[in-house]
């Protein structure tokens, strides 16, 4: 998840501000999609009155988390440059997924010749084939990105049509169709005499134009003060914009129509995407999230691209057990995906809190692979327990959401998440995005030890493909629980009860209602119920319990029927026409039905949900909880 800007404005006027300082306030409204690194291309130069063109590419590119924008200030032009220069420009402030944060493979990229900049957001699936056959054609690639690819495929494209001379949108839109996997791109080229193009497909991208000028950004926050009219640029659409005008058309070439948006955001509003907190916002993102943990992992030859790996195949091969070991949400993921790493590998699966891991004098040797799951990868607890792994010889991989973080470097391979910054204290896309890419590890260890074959593993994959839309059927509930929520804001105690997979989905729901909402909430294997904290089942007492269909269902009825008969009221999770949960539980959270180890990710939903609205109606600030940092550093 990045941030992109582009403006092109009348190169004739005389403007008090540079463009740049322009580009860069508009980055700064959207640091909140990635702050690793950031940067600025400018036109500069053009064509003068003798009709000689000396039109050229100006660009700043700045490396250092979250002051990348600071940097590019002390370095950009403080006054505007002459007429015909400083009157377009593109920007990109980045949340590194392919390649390191580092000022080579900021954005924007150029393609060889210099006279194409490209930003994007999004994933090239298929950028190993790409940047192999560019590189057969003789394009140099400067950094380790799949983005730089499309300013050398553009370049490509006007190099194999030398007879006519390829109109500028043209030539983005055959390069876009080599693409597979999502963009949202805005490229700057010396040959458009101050225009831009601007793409998308999957990744967010709004138009804006008003005063003299055309711009597009990844999102409204950063266009809003410089423009009265927005539109948005549909899925699969590519637009032309000069300082007066958008001309839009679809990836085949077909004309379209722009659609004007209404906005009355004020620009806070618009930086959480007119949610009132930013964990709202992230708690919709998950379908988009989990969609881009997923995209282009799987390659051709039915290999897992692991972002970075000193494992090879062999080594993978010849592990004899597994440890995943994680904090809070971390752990939770790593306790749902246990369940499929057993299943699917038959190879021993044990879970740790990373705290208890590094005291406990676990026994490791050369054949374990120990996987360490931080969203952050800076959490202390879990840093030490990877380290510890690592003196005793175990192959160590981290998950993790952050490119570069400190887990990612000690460790001997990297899957990363792809949810783009987090920044409410309560994980919610991490922790879904954590386990769809501990899943797809498990998928490509059976795949490797020969226990599922190819076919196997693409029939899961679709099914994992499938979560995004499943997820948002979830989030589309979201009323039906607030109301359960106010129900139950009053209640001190909750009890969270499931089996299986749905355990650790009731330890994530009950730690996000102990964390944002305050509230006493416990949760249970729901068989280990009567062996003890079935007395303090009271009249009353609120139980969630997580009933999704599965082969232990009835056995969850039958703990729904213990509680119930001791006075509890019970909100069950289940699935859409369950009428027999139904038919037991005071209240149903309703949620689409998916195969039991997938699960998880759907049937966390509503209790996400839950948490987040008796949060709200306790008054609870859901963004910033009491006595809780998002990142834990020390022991
Ligand atoms: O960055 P990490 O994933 O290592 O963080 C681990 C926990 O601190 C974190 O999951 C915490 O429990 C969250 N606030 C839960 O919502």
């Amino acid at each position: 998840m990045c941030g992109i800007i582009a403006i092109t404005r009348n190169p004739e006027a005389a403007y008090e501000q540079p463009l740049a300082g322009i580009l860069i306030d508009c980055l700064e409204r959207l640091e909140y999609r990635g702050y690793d690194s950031a940067g600025i291309a400018l036109l500069v130069g053009g064509m003068e009155n003798d009709g000689a063109d000396d039109a050229a590419i100006w660009r700043i590119r700045a490396a250092v988390s979250k002051q990348s924008l600071k940097e590019l200030r002390k370095h950009a032009p403080s006054a505007p440059g002459p007429p015909r220069s400083d009157s377009a420009g593109i920007g990109h402030t980045r949340w590194a997924t392919h390649g390191r944060p580092s000022e080579q493979n900021a954005h924007p990229h150029l393609d060889c010749t210099g006279n194409i900049a490209v930003v994007h957001n999004g994933i090239v699936e298929n950028w190993r084939e790409l940047a192999e056959e560019l590189s057969r054609s003789g394009h140099e690639l400067a950094s380790e990105t799949d983005s730089e690819l499309i300013a050398h495929l553009i370049e490509d494209e006007l190099r194999m049509d030398t007879s006519t001379q390829l109109h500028g949108i043209e030539a983005t839109r055959r390069a876009l169709q080599r693409i597979t996997g999502s963009f949202a791109i805005a490229v700057l080229d010396t040959r458009l005499d101050g225009g831009l193009v601007v793409a998308r497909r999957l990744s967010p991208l709004v138009v804006g134009m008003g005063g003299g000028m055309c711009m597009a950004a990844s999102d409204l926050p950063a266009l809003l003060g410089l423009s009265g009219n927005y539109y948005v640029l549909e899925d699969g659409e590519i637009a032309e914009l000069t300082p007066e005008s958008i001309t839009a058309q679809d990836l085949d070439g077909h004309a379209r129509t722009l659609h004007p948006i209404h906005v009355s955001w004020d620009i806070e509003a618009a930086q959480k995407s007119g949610y009132d907190d930013f964990m709202g916002k992230e708690l919709h993102e998950q379908p988009a999230a989990v969609m881009d943990t997923l995209l282009g992992r799987f390659v051709s030859d039915g290999k897992l691209a692991l972002d970075e790996t000193r494992i090879t195949d062999d080594e993978l091969r010849e592990v004899d057990k597994v440890f995943i070991v994680g904090c809070g949400s971390s752990f939770h993921s790593g306790l749902v995906v246990k369940h499929a790493l057993e299943h699917w590998t038959r190879i021993p699966t044990e879970i740790d809190i990373s705290s208890e891991f590094r005291y406990r004098d676990p026994i490791l040797s050369s054949s374990s692979l120990v996987i360490g799951v931080s969203q952050s990868g800076e959490t202390m607890d879990t840093l030490q327990a990877i380290h510890l792994a690592r003196q005793l010889n175990a192959k160590v991989l981290a998950v993790s959401n952050v490119v570069d973080s400190s887990i990612t470097r000690q460790s001997d391979g990297v899957l990363y998440t792809r949810a783009g910054p987090e920044i409410g204290v309560a994980a919610t896309k991490t922790f879904s995005t954590q386990i769809v890419a501990l899943q797809m590890l498990a998928l490509y260890i059976a795949q490797l030890r020969g226990i599922l074959y190819n076919d196997e593993t693409s029939l899961i994959m679709d099914q994992l493909r499938d979560l995004p839309r499943l997820m948002r059927h979830a989030l589309d509930r979201d009323e039906a629980v607030k109301s359960v929520a106010e129900d139950i804001a009053g209640q001190r105690d909750l009890f969270y009860i499931g089996r299986n997979t749905g355990y650790p989905v009731a330890l994530e729901g009950a730690l996000k209602m102990k964390e944002i909402a305050y509230l006493r909430a416990e949760a249970y294997p729901a068989g280990e119920l009567k062996h003890g904290p079935i007395a303090l089942i009271e009249p009353g007492t609120v139980v969630l319990a997580i009933a999704t269909k599965g082969r232990l269902q009835k056995k969850m009825h039958a703990n729904i029927s213990e509680v119930k008969s001791r006075g509890a009221k019970v909100i069950a999770v289940a699935n859409d026409g369950d009428t027999s949960t139904a038919a037991l539980a005071d209240h149903v959270l309703y949620v689409p039905e998916t195969v039991s180890l997938l699960a998880p990710v759907v049937d966390v939903i509503p209790l996400q949900l839950l948490a987040y609205h008796v949060a709200r109606f306790r008054g609870c600030d859901v963004d910033r909880p009491r006595n809780l940092a998002k990142t834990v550093t020390v022991e």
